[in-house]
């Protein structure tokens, strides 16, 4: 019922995608205001990576407040998030940083912690070097493994950045999780069965989770924004989450559609707002390309494809429950 309240409460939006029941809604605005328009405890889940004020160079939106208030608006933005999620809801807040501001993520943690309490922390591992020889025998490598992205840094001082924060939050501590829905197989087969939970061969894969970007010929015509994720990224937290339970997908910081793209391939109802129309129409066309029936109203349903403006310069990061009748899509 909250659903469909929510489903009305927002007016109608820049961008619309159906597939099958689910309804998946774009919304161009300052996601304080449409938040604030939301009704309480409506939302499941949101996936989502706000601006890190770390300079990044959006189309529309200028990444560099005073740190004072970029951190009021944090606060700002997080309760109203709290506000507006199920009582066992999640907030799976994604943030990085950078080498010579190394605290950014871990205070807007600390900003969300006094809305929400932080149940798990997880780390988006973006590339990953595995020797053979720590990997054992029984990894079969015939050599070194360096996998995935990362954008090279060039100094004596500081490492190459290869891994993100997923941060956690629930409104009581106490959400539960289907870990199982992004387990991994176990490697030993005599495991199965001495663990409680090995059901299916399947264990928890853990909070660090290796999803590599796709590799792309060209930022403009195939990822034209500075700071997306992976789908698959906003595809694991959601399942996590639990699939069946998810009602409403919310990602106020939309982008390109990383969540929306999920949520469509799970088949749940979304919601995503960002400020940028372009950013906005982009995500909406990439989901109604990515479905083989999607119904796209209120947007051009070009795919992928340059921006209107100049192209933003420089890149600052580099199952089990699915309801049945959601179209399993290929993400990345
Ligand atoms: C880190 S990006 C999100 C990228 C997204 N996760 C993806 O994978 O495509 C942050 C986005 O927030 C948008 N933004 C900034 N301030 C906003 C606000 N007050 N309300 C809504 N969107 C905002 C920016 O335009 C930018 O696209």
């Amino acid at each position: 019922m909250r659903t469909r309240h929510a489903r009305h409460a927002l007016g109608r939006p820049a961008a619309q995608v159906r597939t099958g029941r689910a309804v998946l809604r774009f919304f161009v605005g300052d996601c304080l205001e449409l938040l604030s328009q939301l009704p309480a405890g409506s939302v499941s889940a949101v996936v989502t990576s706000p601006p890190y004020n770390l300079g990044v160079r959006y189309r529309s939106y200028h990444d560099s407040l005073p740190r004072e208030r970029y951190l009021a608006w944090t606060s700002r933005w997080v309760q109203l998030v709290a506000r507006v999620l199920e009582p066992k809801g999640s907030l799976f807040l994604n943030v990085g940083s950078k080498p010579k501001d190394p605290w950014i993520a871990l205070d807007v943690a600390a900003v969300a912690r006094t809305h929400l309490r932080l149940q798990n922390t997880i780390h988006w591992v973006k590339s990953v070097a595995i020797d053979r020889e720590a990997a054992g025998r029984a990894a079969r490598l015939d050599r070194d493994l360096a996998l995935g992205h990362y954008k090279p840094i060039n100094s004596d001082r500081f490492l190459n950045d290869c891994h993100e924060f997923v941060f956690h939050f629930t409104p009581g501590g106490d959400t539960p999780l289907d870990r199982l829905a992004i387990g991994v197989p176990y490697q030993d087969a005599s495991n199965i069965g001495r663990w409680r939970g090995a059901a299916g061969g399947l264990r928890c894969r853990g909070n660090t989770w290796f999803i590599p970007y796709d590799t792309i010929q060209s930022r403009v015509r195939e990822r034209p924004h500075p700071a997306t994720f992976p789908p698959r990224l906003a595809e694991f937290c959601l399942r996590l989450h639990g699939a069946a339970r998810l009602r409403l997908v919310l990602d106020p910081f939309l982008g390109l559609g990383s969540t929306a793209l999920a949520a469509a391939a799970l088949g749940v109802d979304f919601v995503g707002i960002d400020v940028d129309s372009e950013y906005v129409k982009e995500a909406a066309a990439r989901v109604s390309a990515r479905l083989p029936a999607g119904e796209l109203s209120g947007a051009s349903a070009r795919p992928a494809g340059p921006p209107a403006a100049s192209p933003p310069r420089r890149s600052r990061r580099s199952g089990r429950s699915a309801p049945q009748a959601a179209p399993r899509l290929p993400l990345d």
